[in-house]
């Protein structure tokens, strides 16, 4: 497959390292690049294109909506916003019901931590080393590294602190103090490489919380909308997080996200505590619609279990050593860098991601994958050099 050059000429921001491909259109779960070459998508925009690309539904919801009308803001009431909120409660089955429409997931993360420090008046957040939750001030003062790497902000807006990985509950005790406002936790680490923190961890989180009062924050911007197989890990492992904040698949492209609140933070809300011009806007919702609404009928949910499972069974092959992960989160463990195994992927036609282990090939297709596709990557593997 040939690559495209990048043009020397672009106006935009060199912020991002790019992928040497040129995506001109996507049907399904394969993107044609500017050549008009087919490429199978196992990456799906960082987890974003769960329903796949073009979905029939999906694109008459939004195209309804932009006819009926595009934008109001949340000074009015309209019927296509209480409908996507109380779809979202009914989807996730959590005792979770009240929800906060917003844009990103760096700013439902940000109002989760506004929240839990306003409510419990403590300065002090616990995050999980490896963890990742997004650009923003609060956001990035929780992301592991973030300091030392690309934050930029003189100092962070709170005391922060990272618990190892499935630390002992003496070690999350010593951290997690009365002092601490939050506890704030991917159950599934997204670009840590698919790291799946399971049910022993986060429940001592959860204890924890409890025994001092402190609000448990689960970050399923990656994990949630039906990634590990269950509406979110939540519902996965069994613990209730107090806040639990959700963008990527949410909108199947459409920037959307939410976060979703217990009762009693809820009826701490007043009016003016939270706000935002373009979250909940018409168009959201009825992308938000859409996407639940593909979720339930197209049993897809189901599908992630079969896929994830069989990708499991199958790709254990050529640099392959180890995988991680749960449902269609999945880290494929390389003897060689990740990076090289990425680039020769995309040769043969595959688009896969990497972590910040540098030996993870990372794989979040979108849900309608089949097992067709799982064997050609299968077969790309095998041809690889171990
Ligand atoms: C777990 C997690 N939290 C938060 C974010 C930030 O989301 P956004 O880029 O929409 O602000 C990401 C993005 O990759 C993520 O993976």
């Amino acid at each position: 497959m040939q690559m495209p050059t990048p043009a020397a000429s672009s106006h935009l921001a060199r912020v991002f390292a790019q992928y040497p491909l040129e995506v001109a259109s996507a049907a399904g779960v394969w993107l044609t690049n500017s050549r008009g070459e087919r490429v199978l998508d196992l990456y799906g925009g960082h987890a974003v294109a769960a329903l796949g690309y073009d979905h029939p539904g999906f694109t008459a919801a939004l195209t309804r909506q932009a006819h009926s009308c595009q934008f109001q803001s949340n000074a009015v009431a309209m019927a296509v916003r209480e409908r996507a909120a109380a779809r979202l409660v009914s989807f996730a089955q959590l005792p979770l019901p009240s929800v906060f429409l917003v844009n990103s997931g760096a700013e439902a993360n940000e109002n989760a931590l506004r929240i839990a420090l306003r409510t419990t008046g403590r300065a002090h957040v616990a995050a999980i080393e490896g963890a990742f939750h997004g650009r923003t001030a609060a956001a990035g003062a929780v992301t592991f590294g973030a300091r030392e790497k690309w934050y930029g902000f003189p100092r962070t807006p709170f005391d922060v602190s990272f618990i190892p990985r499935g630390a002992a509950a003496e070690v999350i005790a010593a951290q997690v103090t009365e002092r601490t406002a939050a506890v704030i936790v991917e159950p599934v680490q997204g670009l840590a490489g698919a790291i799946d923190l399971g049910a022993p961890f986060l429940s001592a989180l959860r204890q924890r919380c409890d025994a001092v009062g402190a609000c448990l924050i689960f970050d399923e911007v990656q994990s949630g909308m039906g990634r590990t197989g269950a509406p979110f890990a939540a519902n996965l492992y069994g613990v209730t997080p107090d806040l639990l904040s959700i963008a990527k698949a949410l909108g199947n492209g459409f920037p959307c996200a939410a976060l979703m609140l217990s009762a009693p933070l809820a009826a701490s809300l007043r009016p003016e505590s939270l706000g935002t011009t373009f979250g909940g806007g018409p168009l959201a919702c009825a992308a938000i619609e859409a996407v639940i609404e593909a979720l339930e009928s197209e049993r897809l949910l189901e599908q992630v279990r079969h896929i994830g499972a069989y990708i499991r069974a199958q790709c254990l092959v050529g640099p392959v050593i180890a995988q991680q992960g749960a449902g269609l989160l999945v880290g494929l463990r390389t003897r060689r860098p990740a990076k090289e195994v990425q680039a020769e992927l995309l040769e043969c036609g595959i688009l896969a991601g990497t972590a910040s282990d540098a030996h993870i090939v990372r794989l979040l297709p979108p849900y309608i994958l089949q097992e067709e596709h799982v064997d050609m990557l299968r077969d790309a593997l095998a041809e690889l050099p171990p």
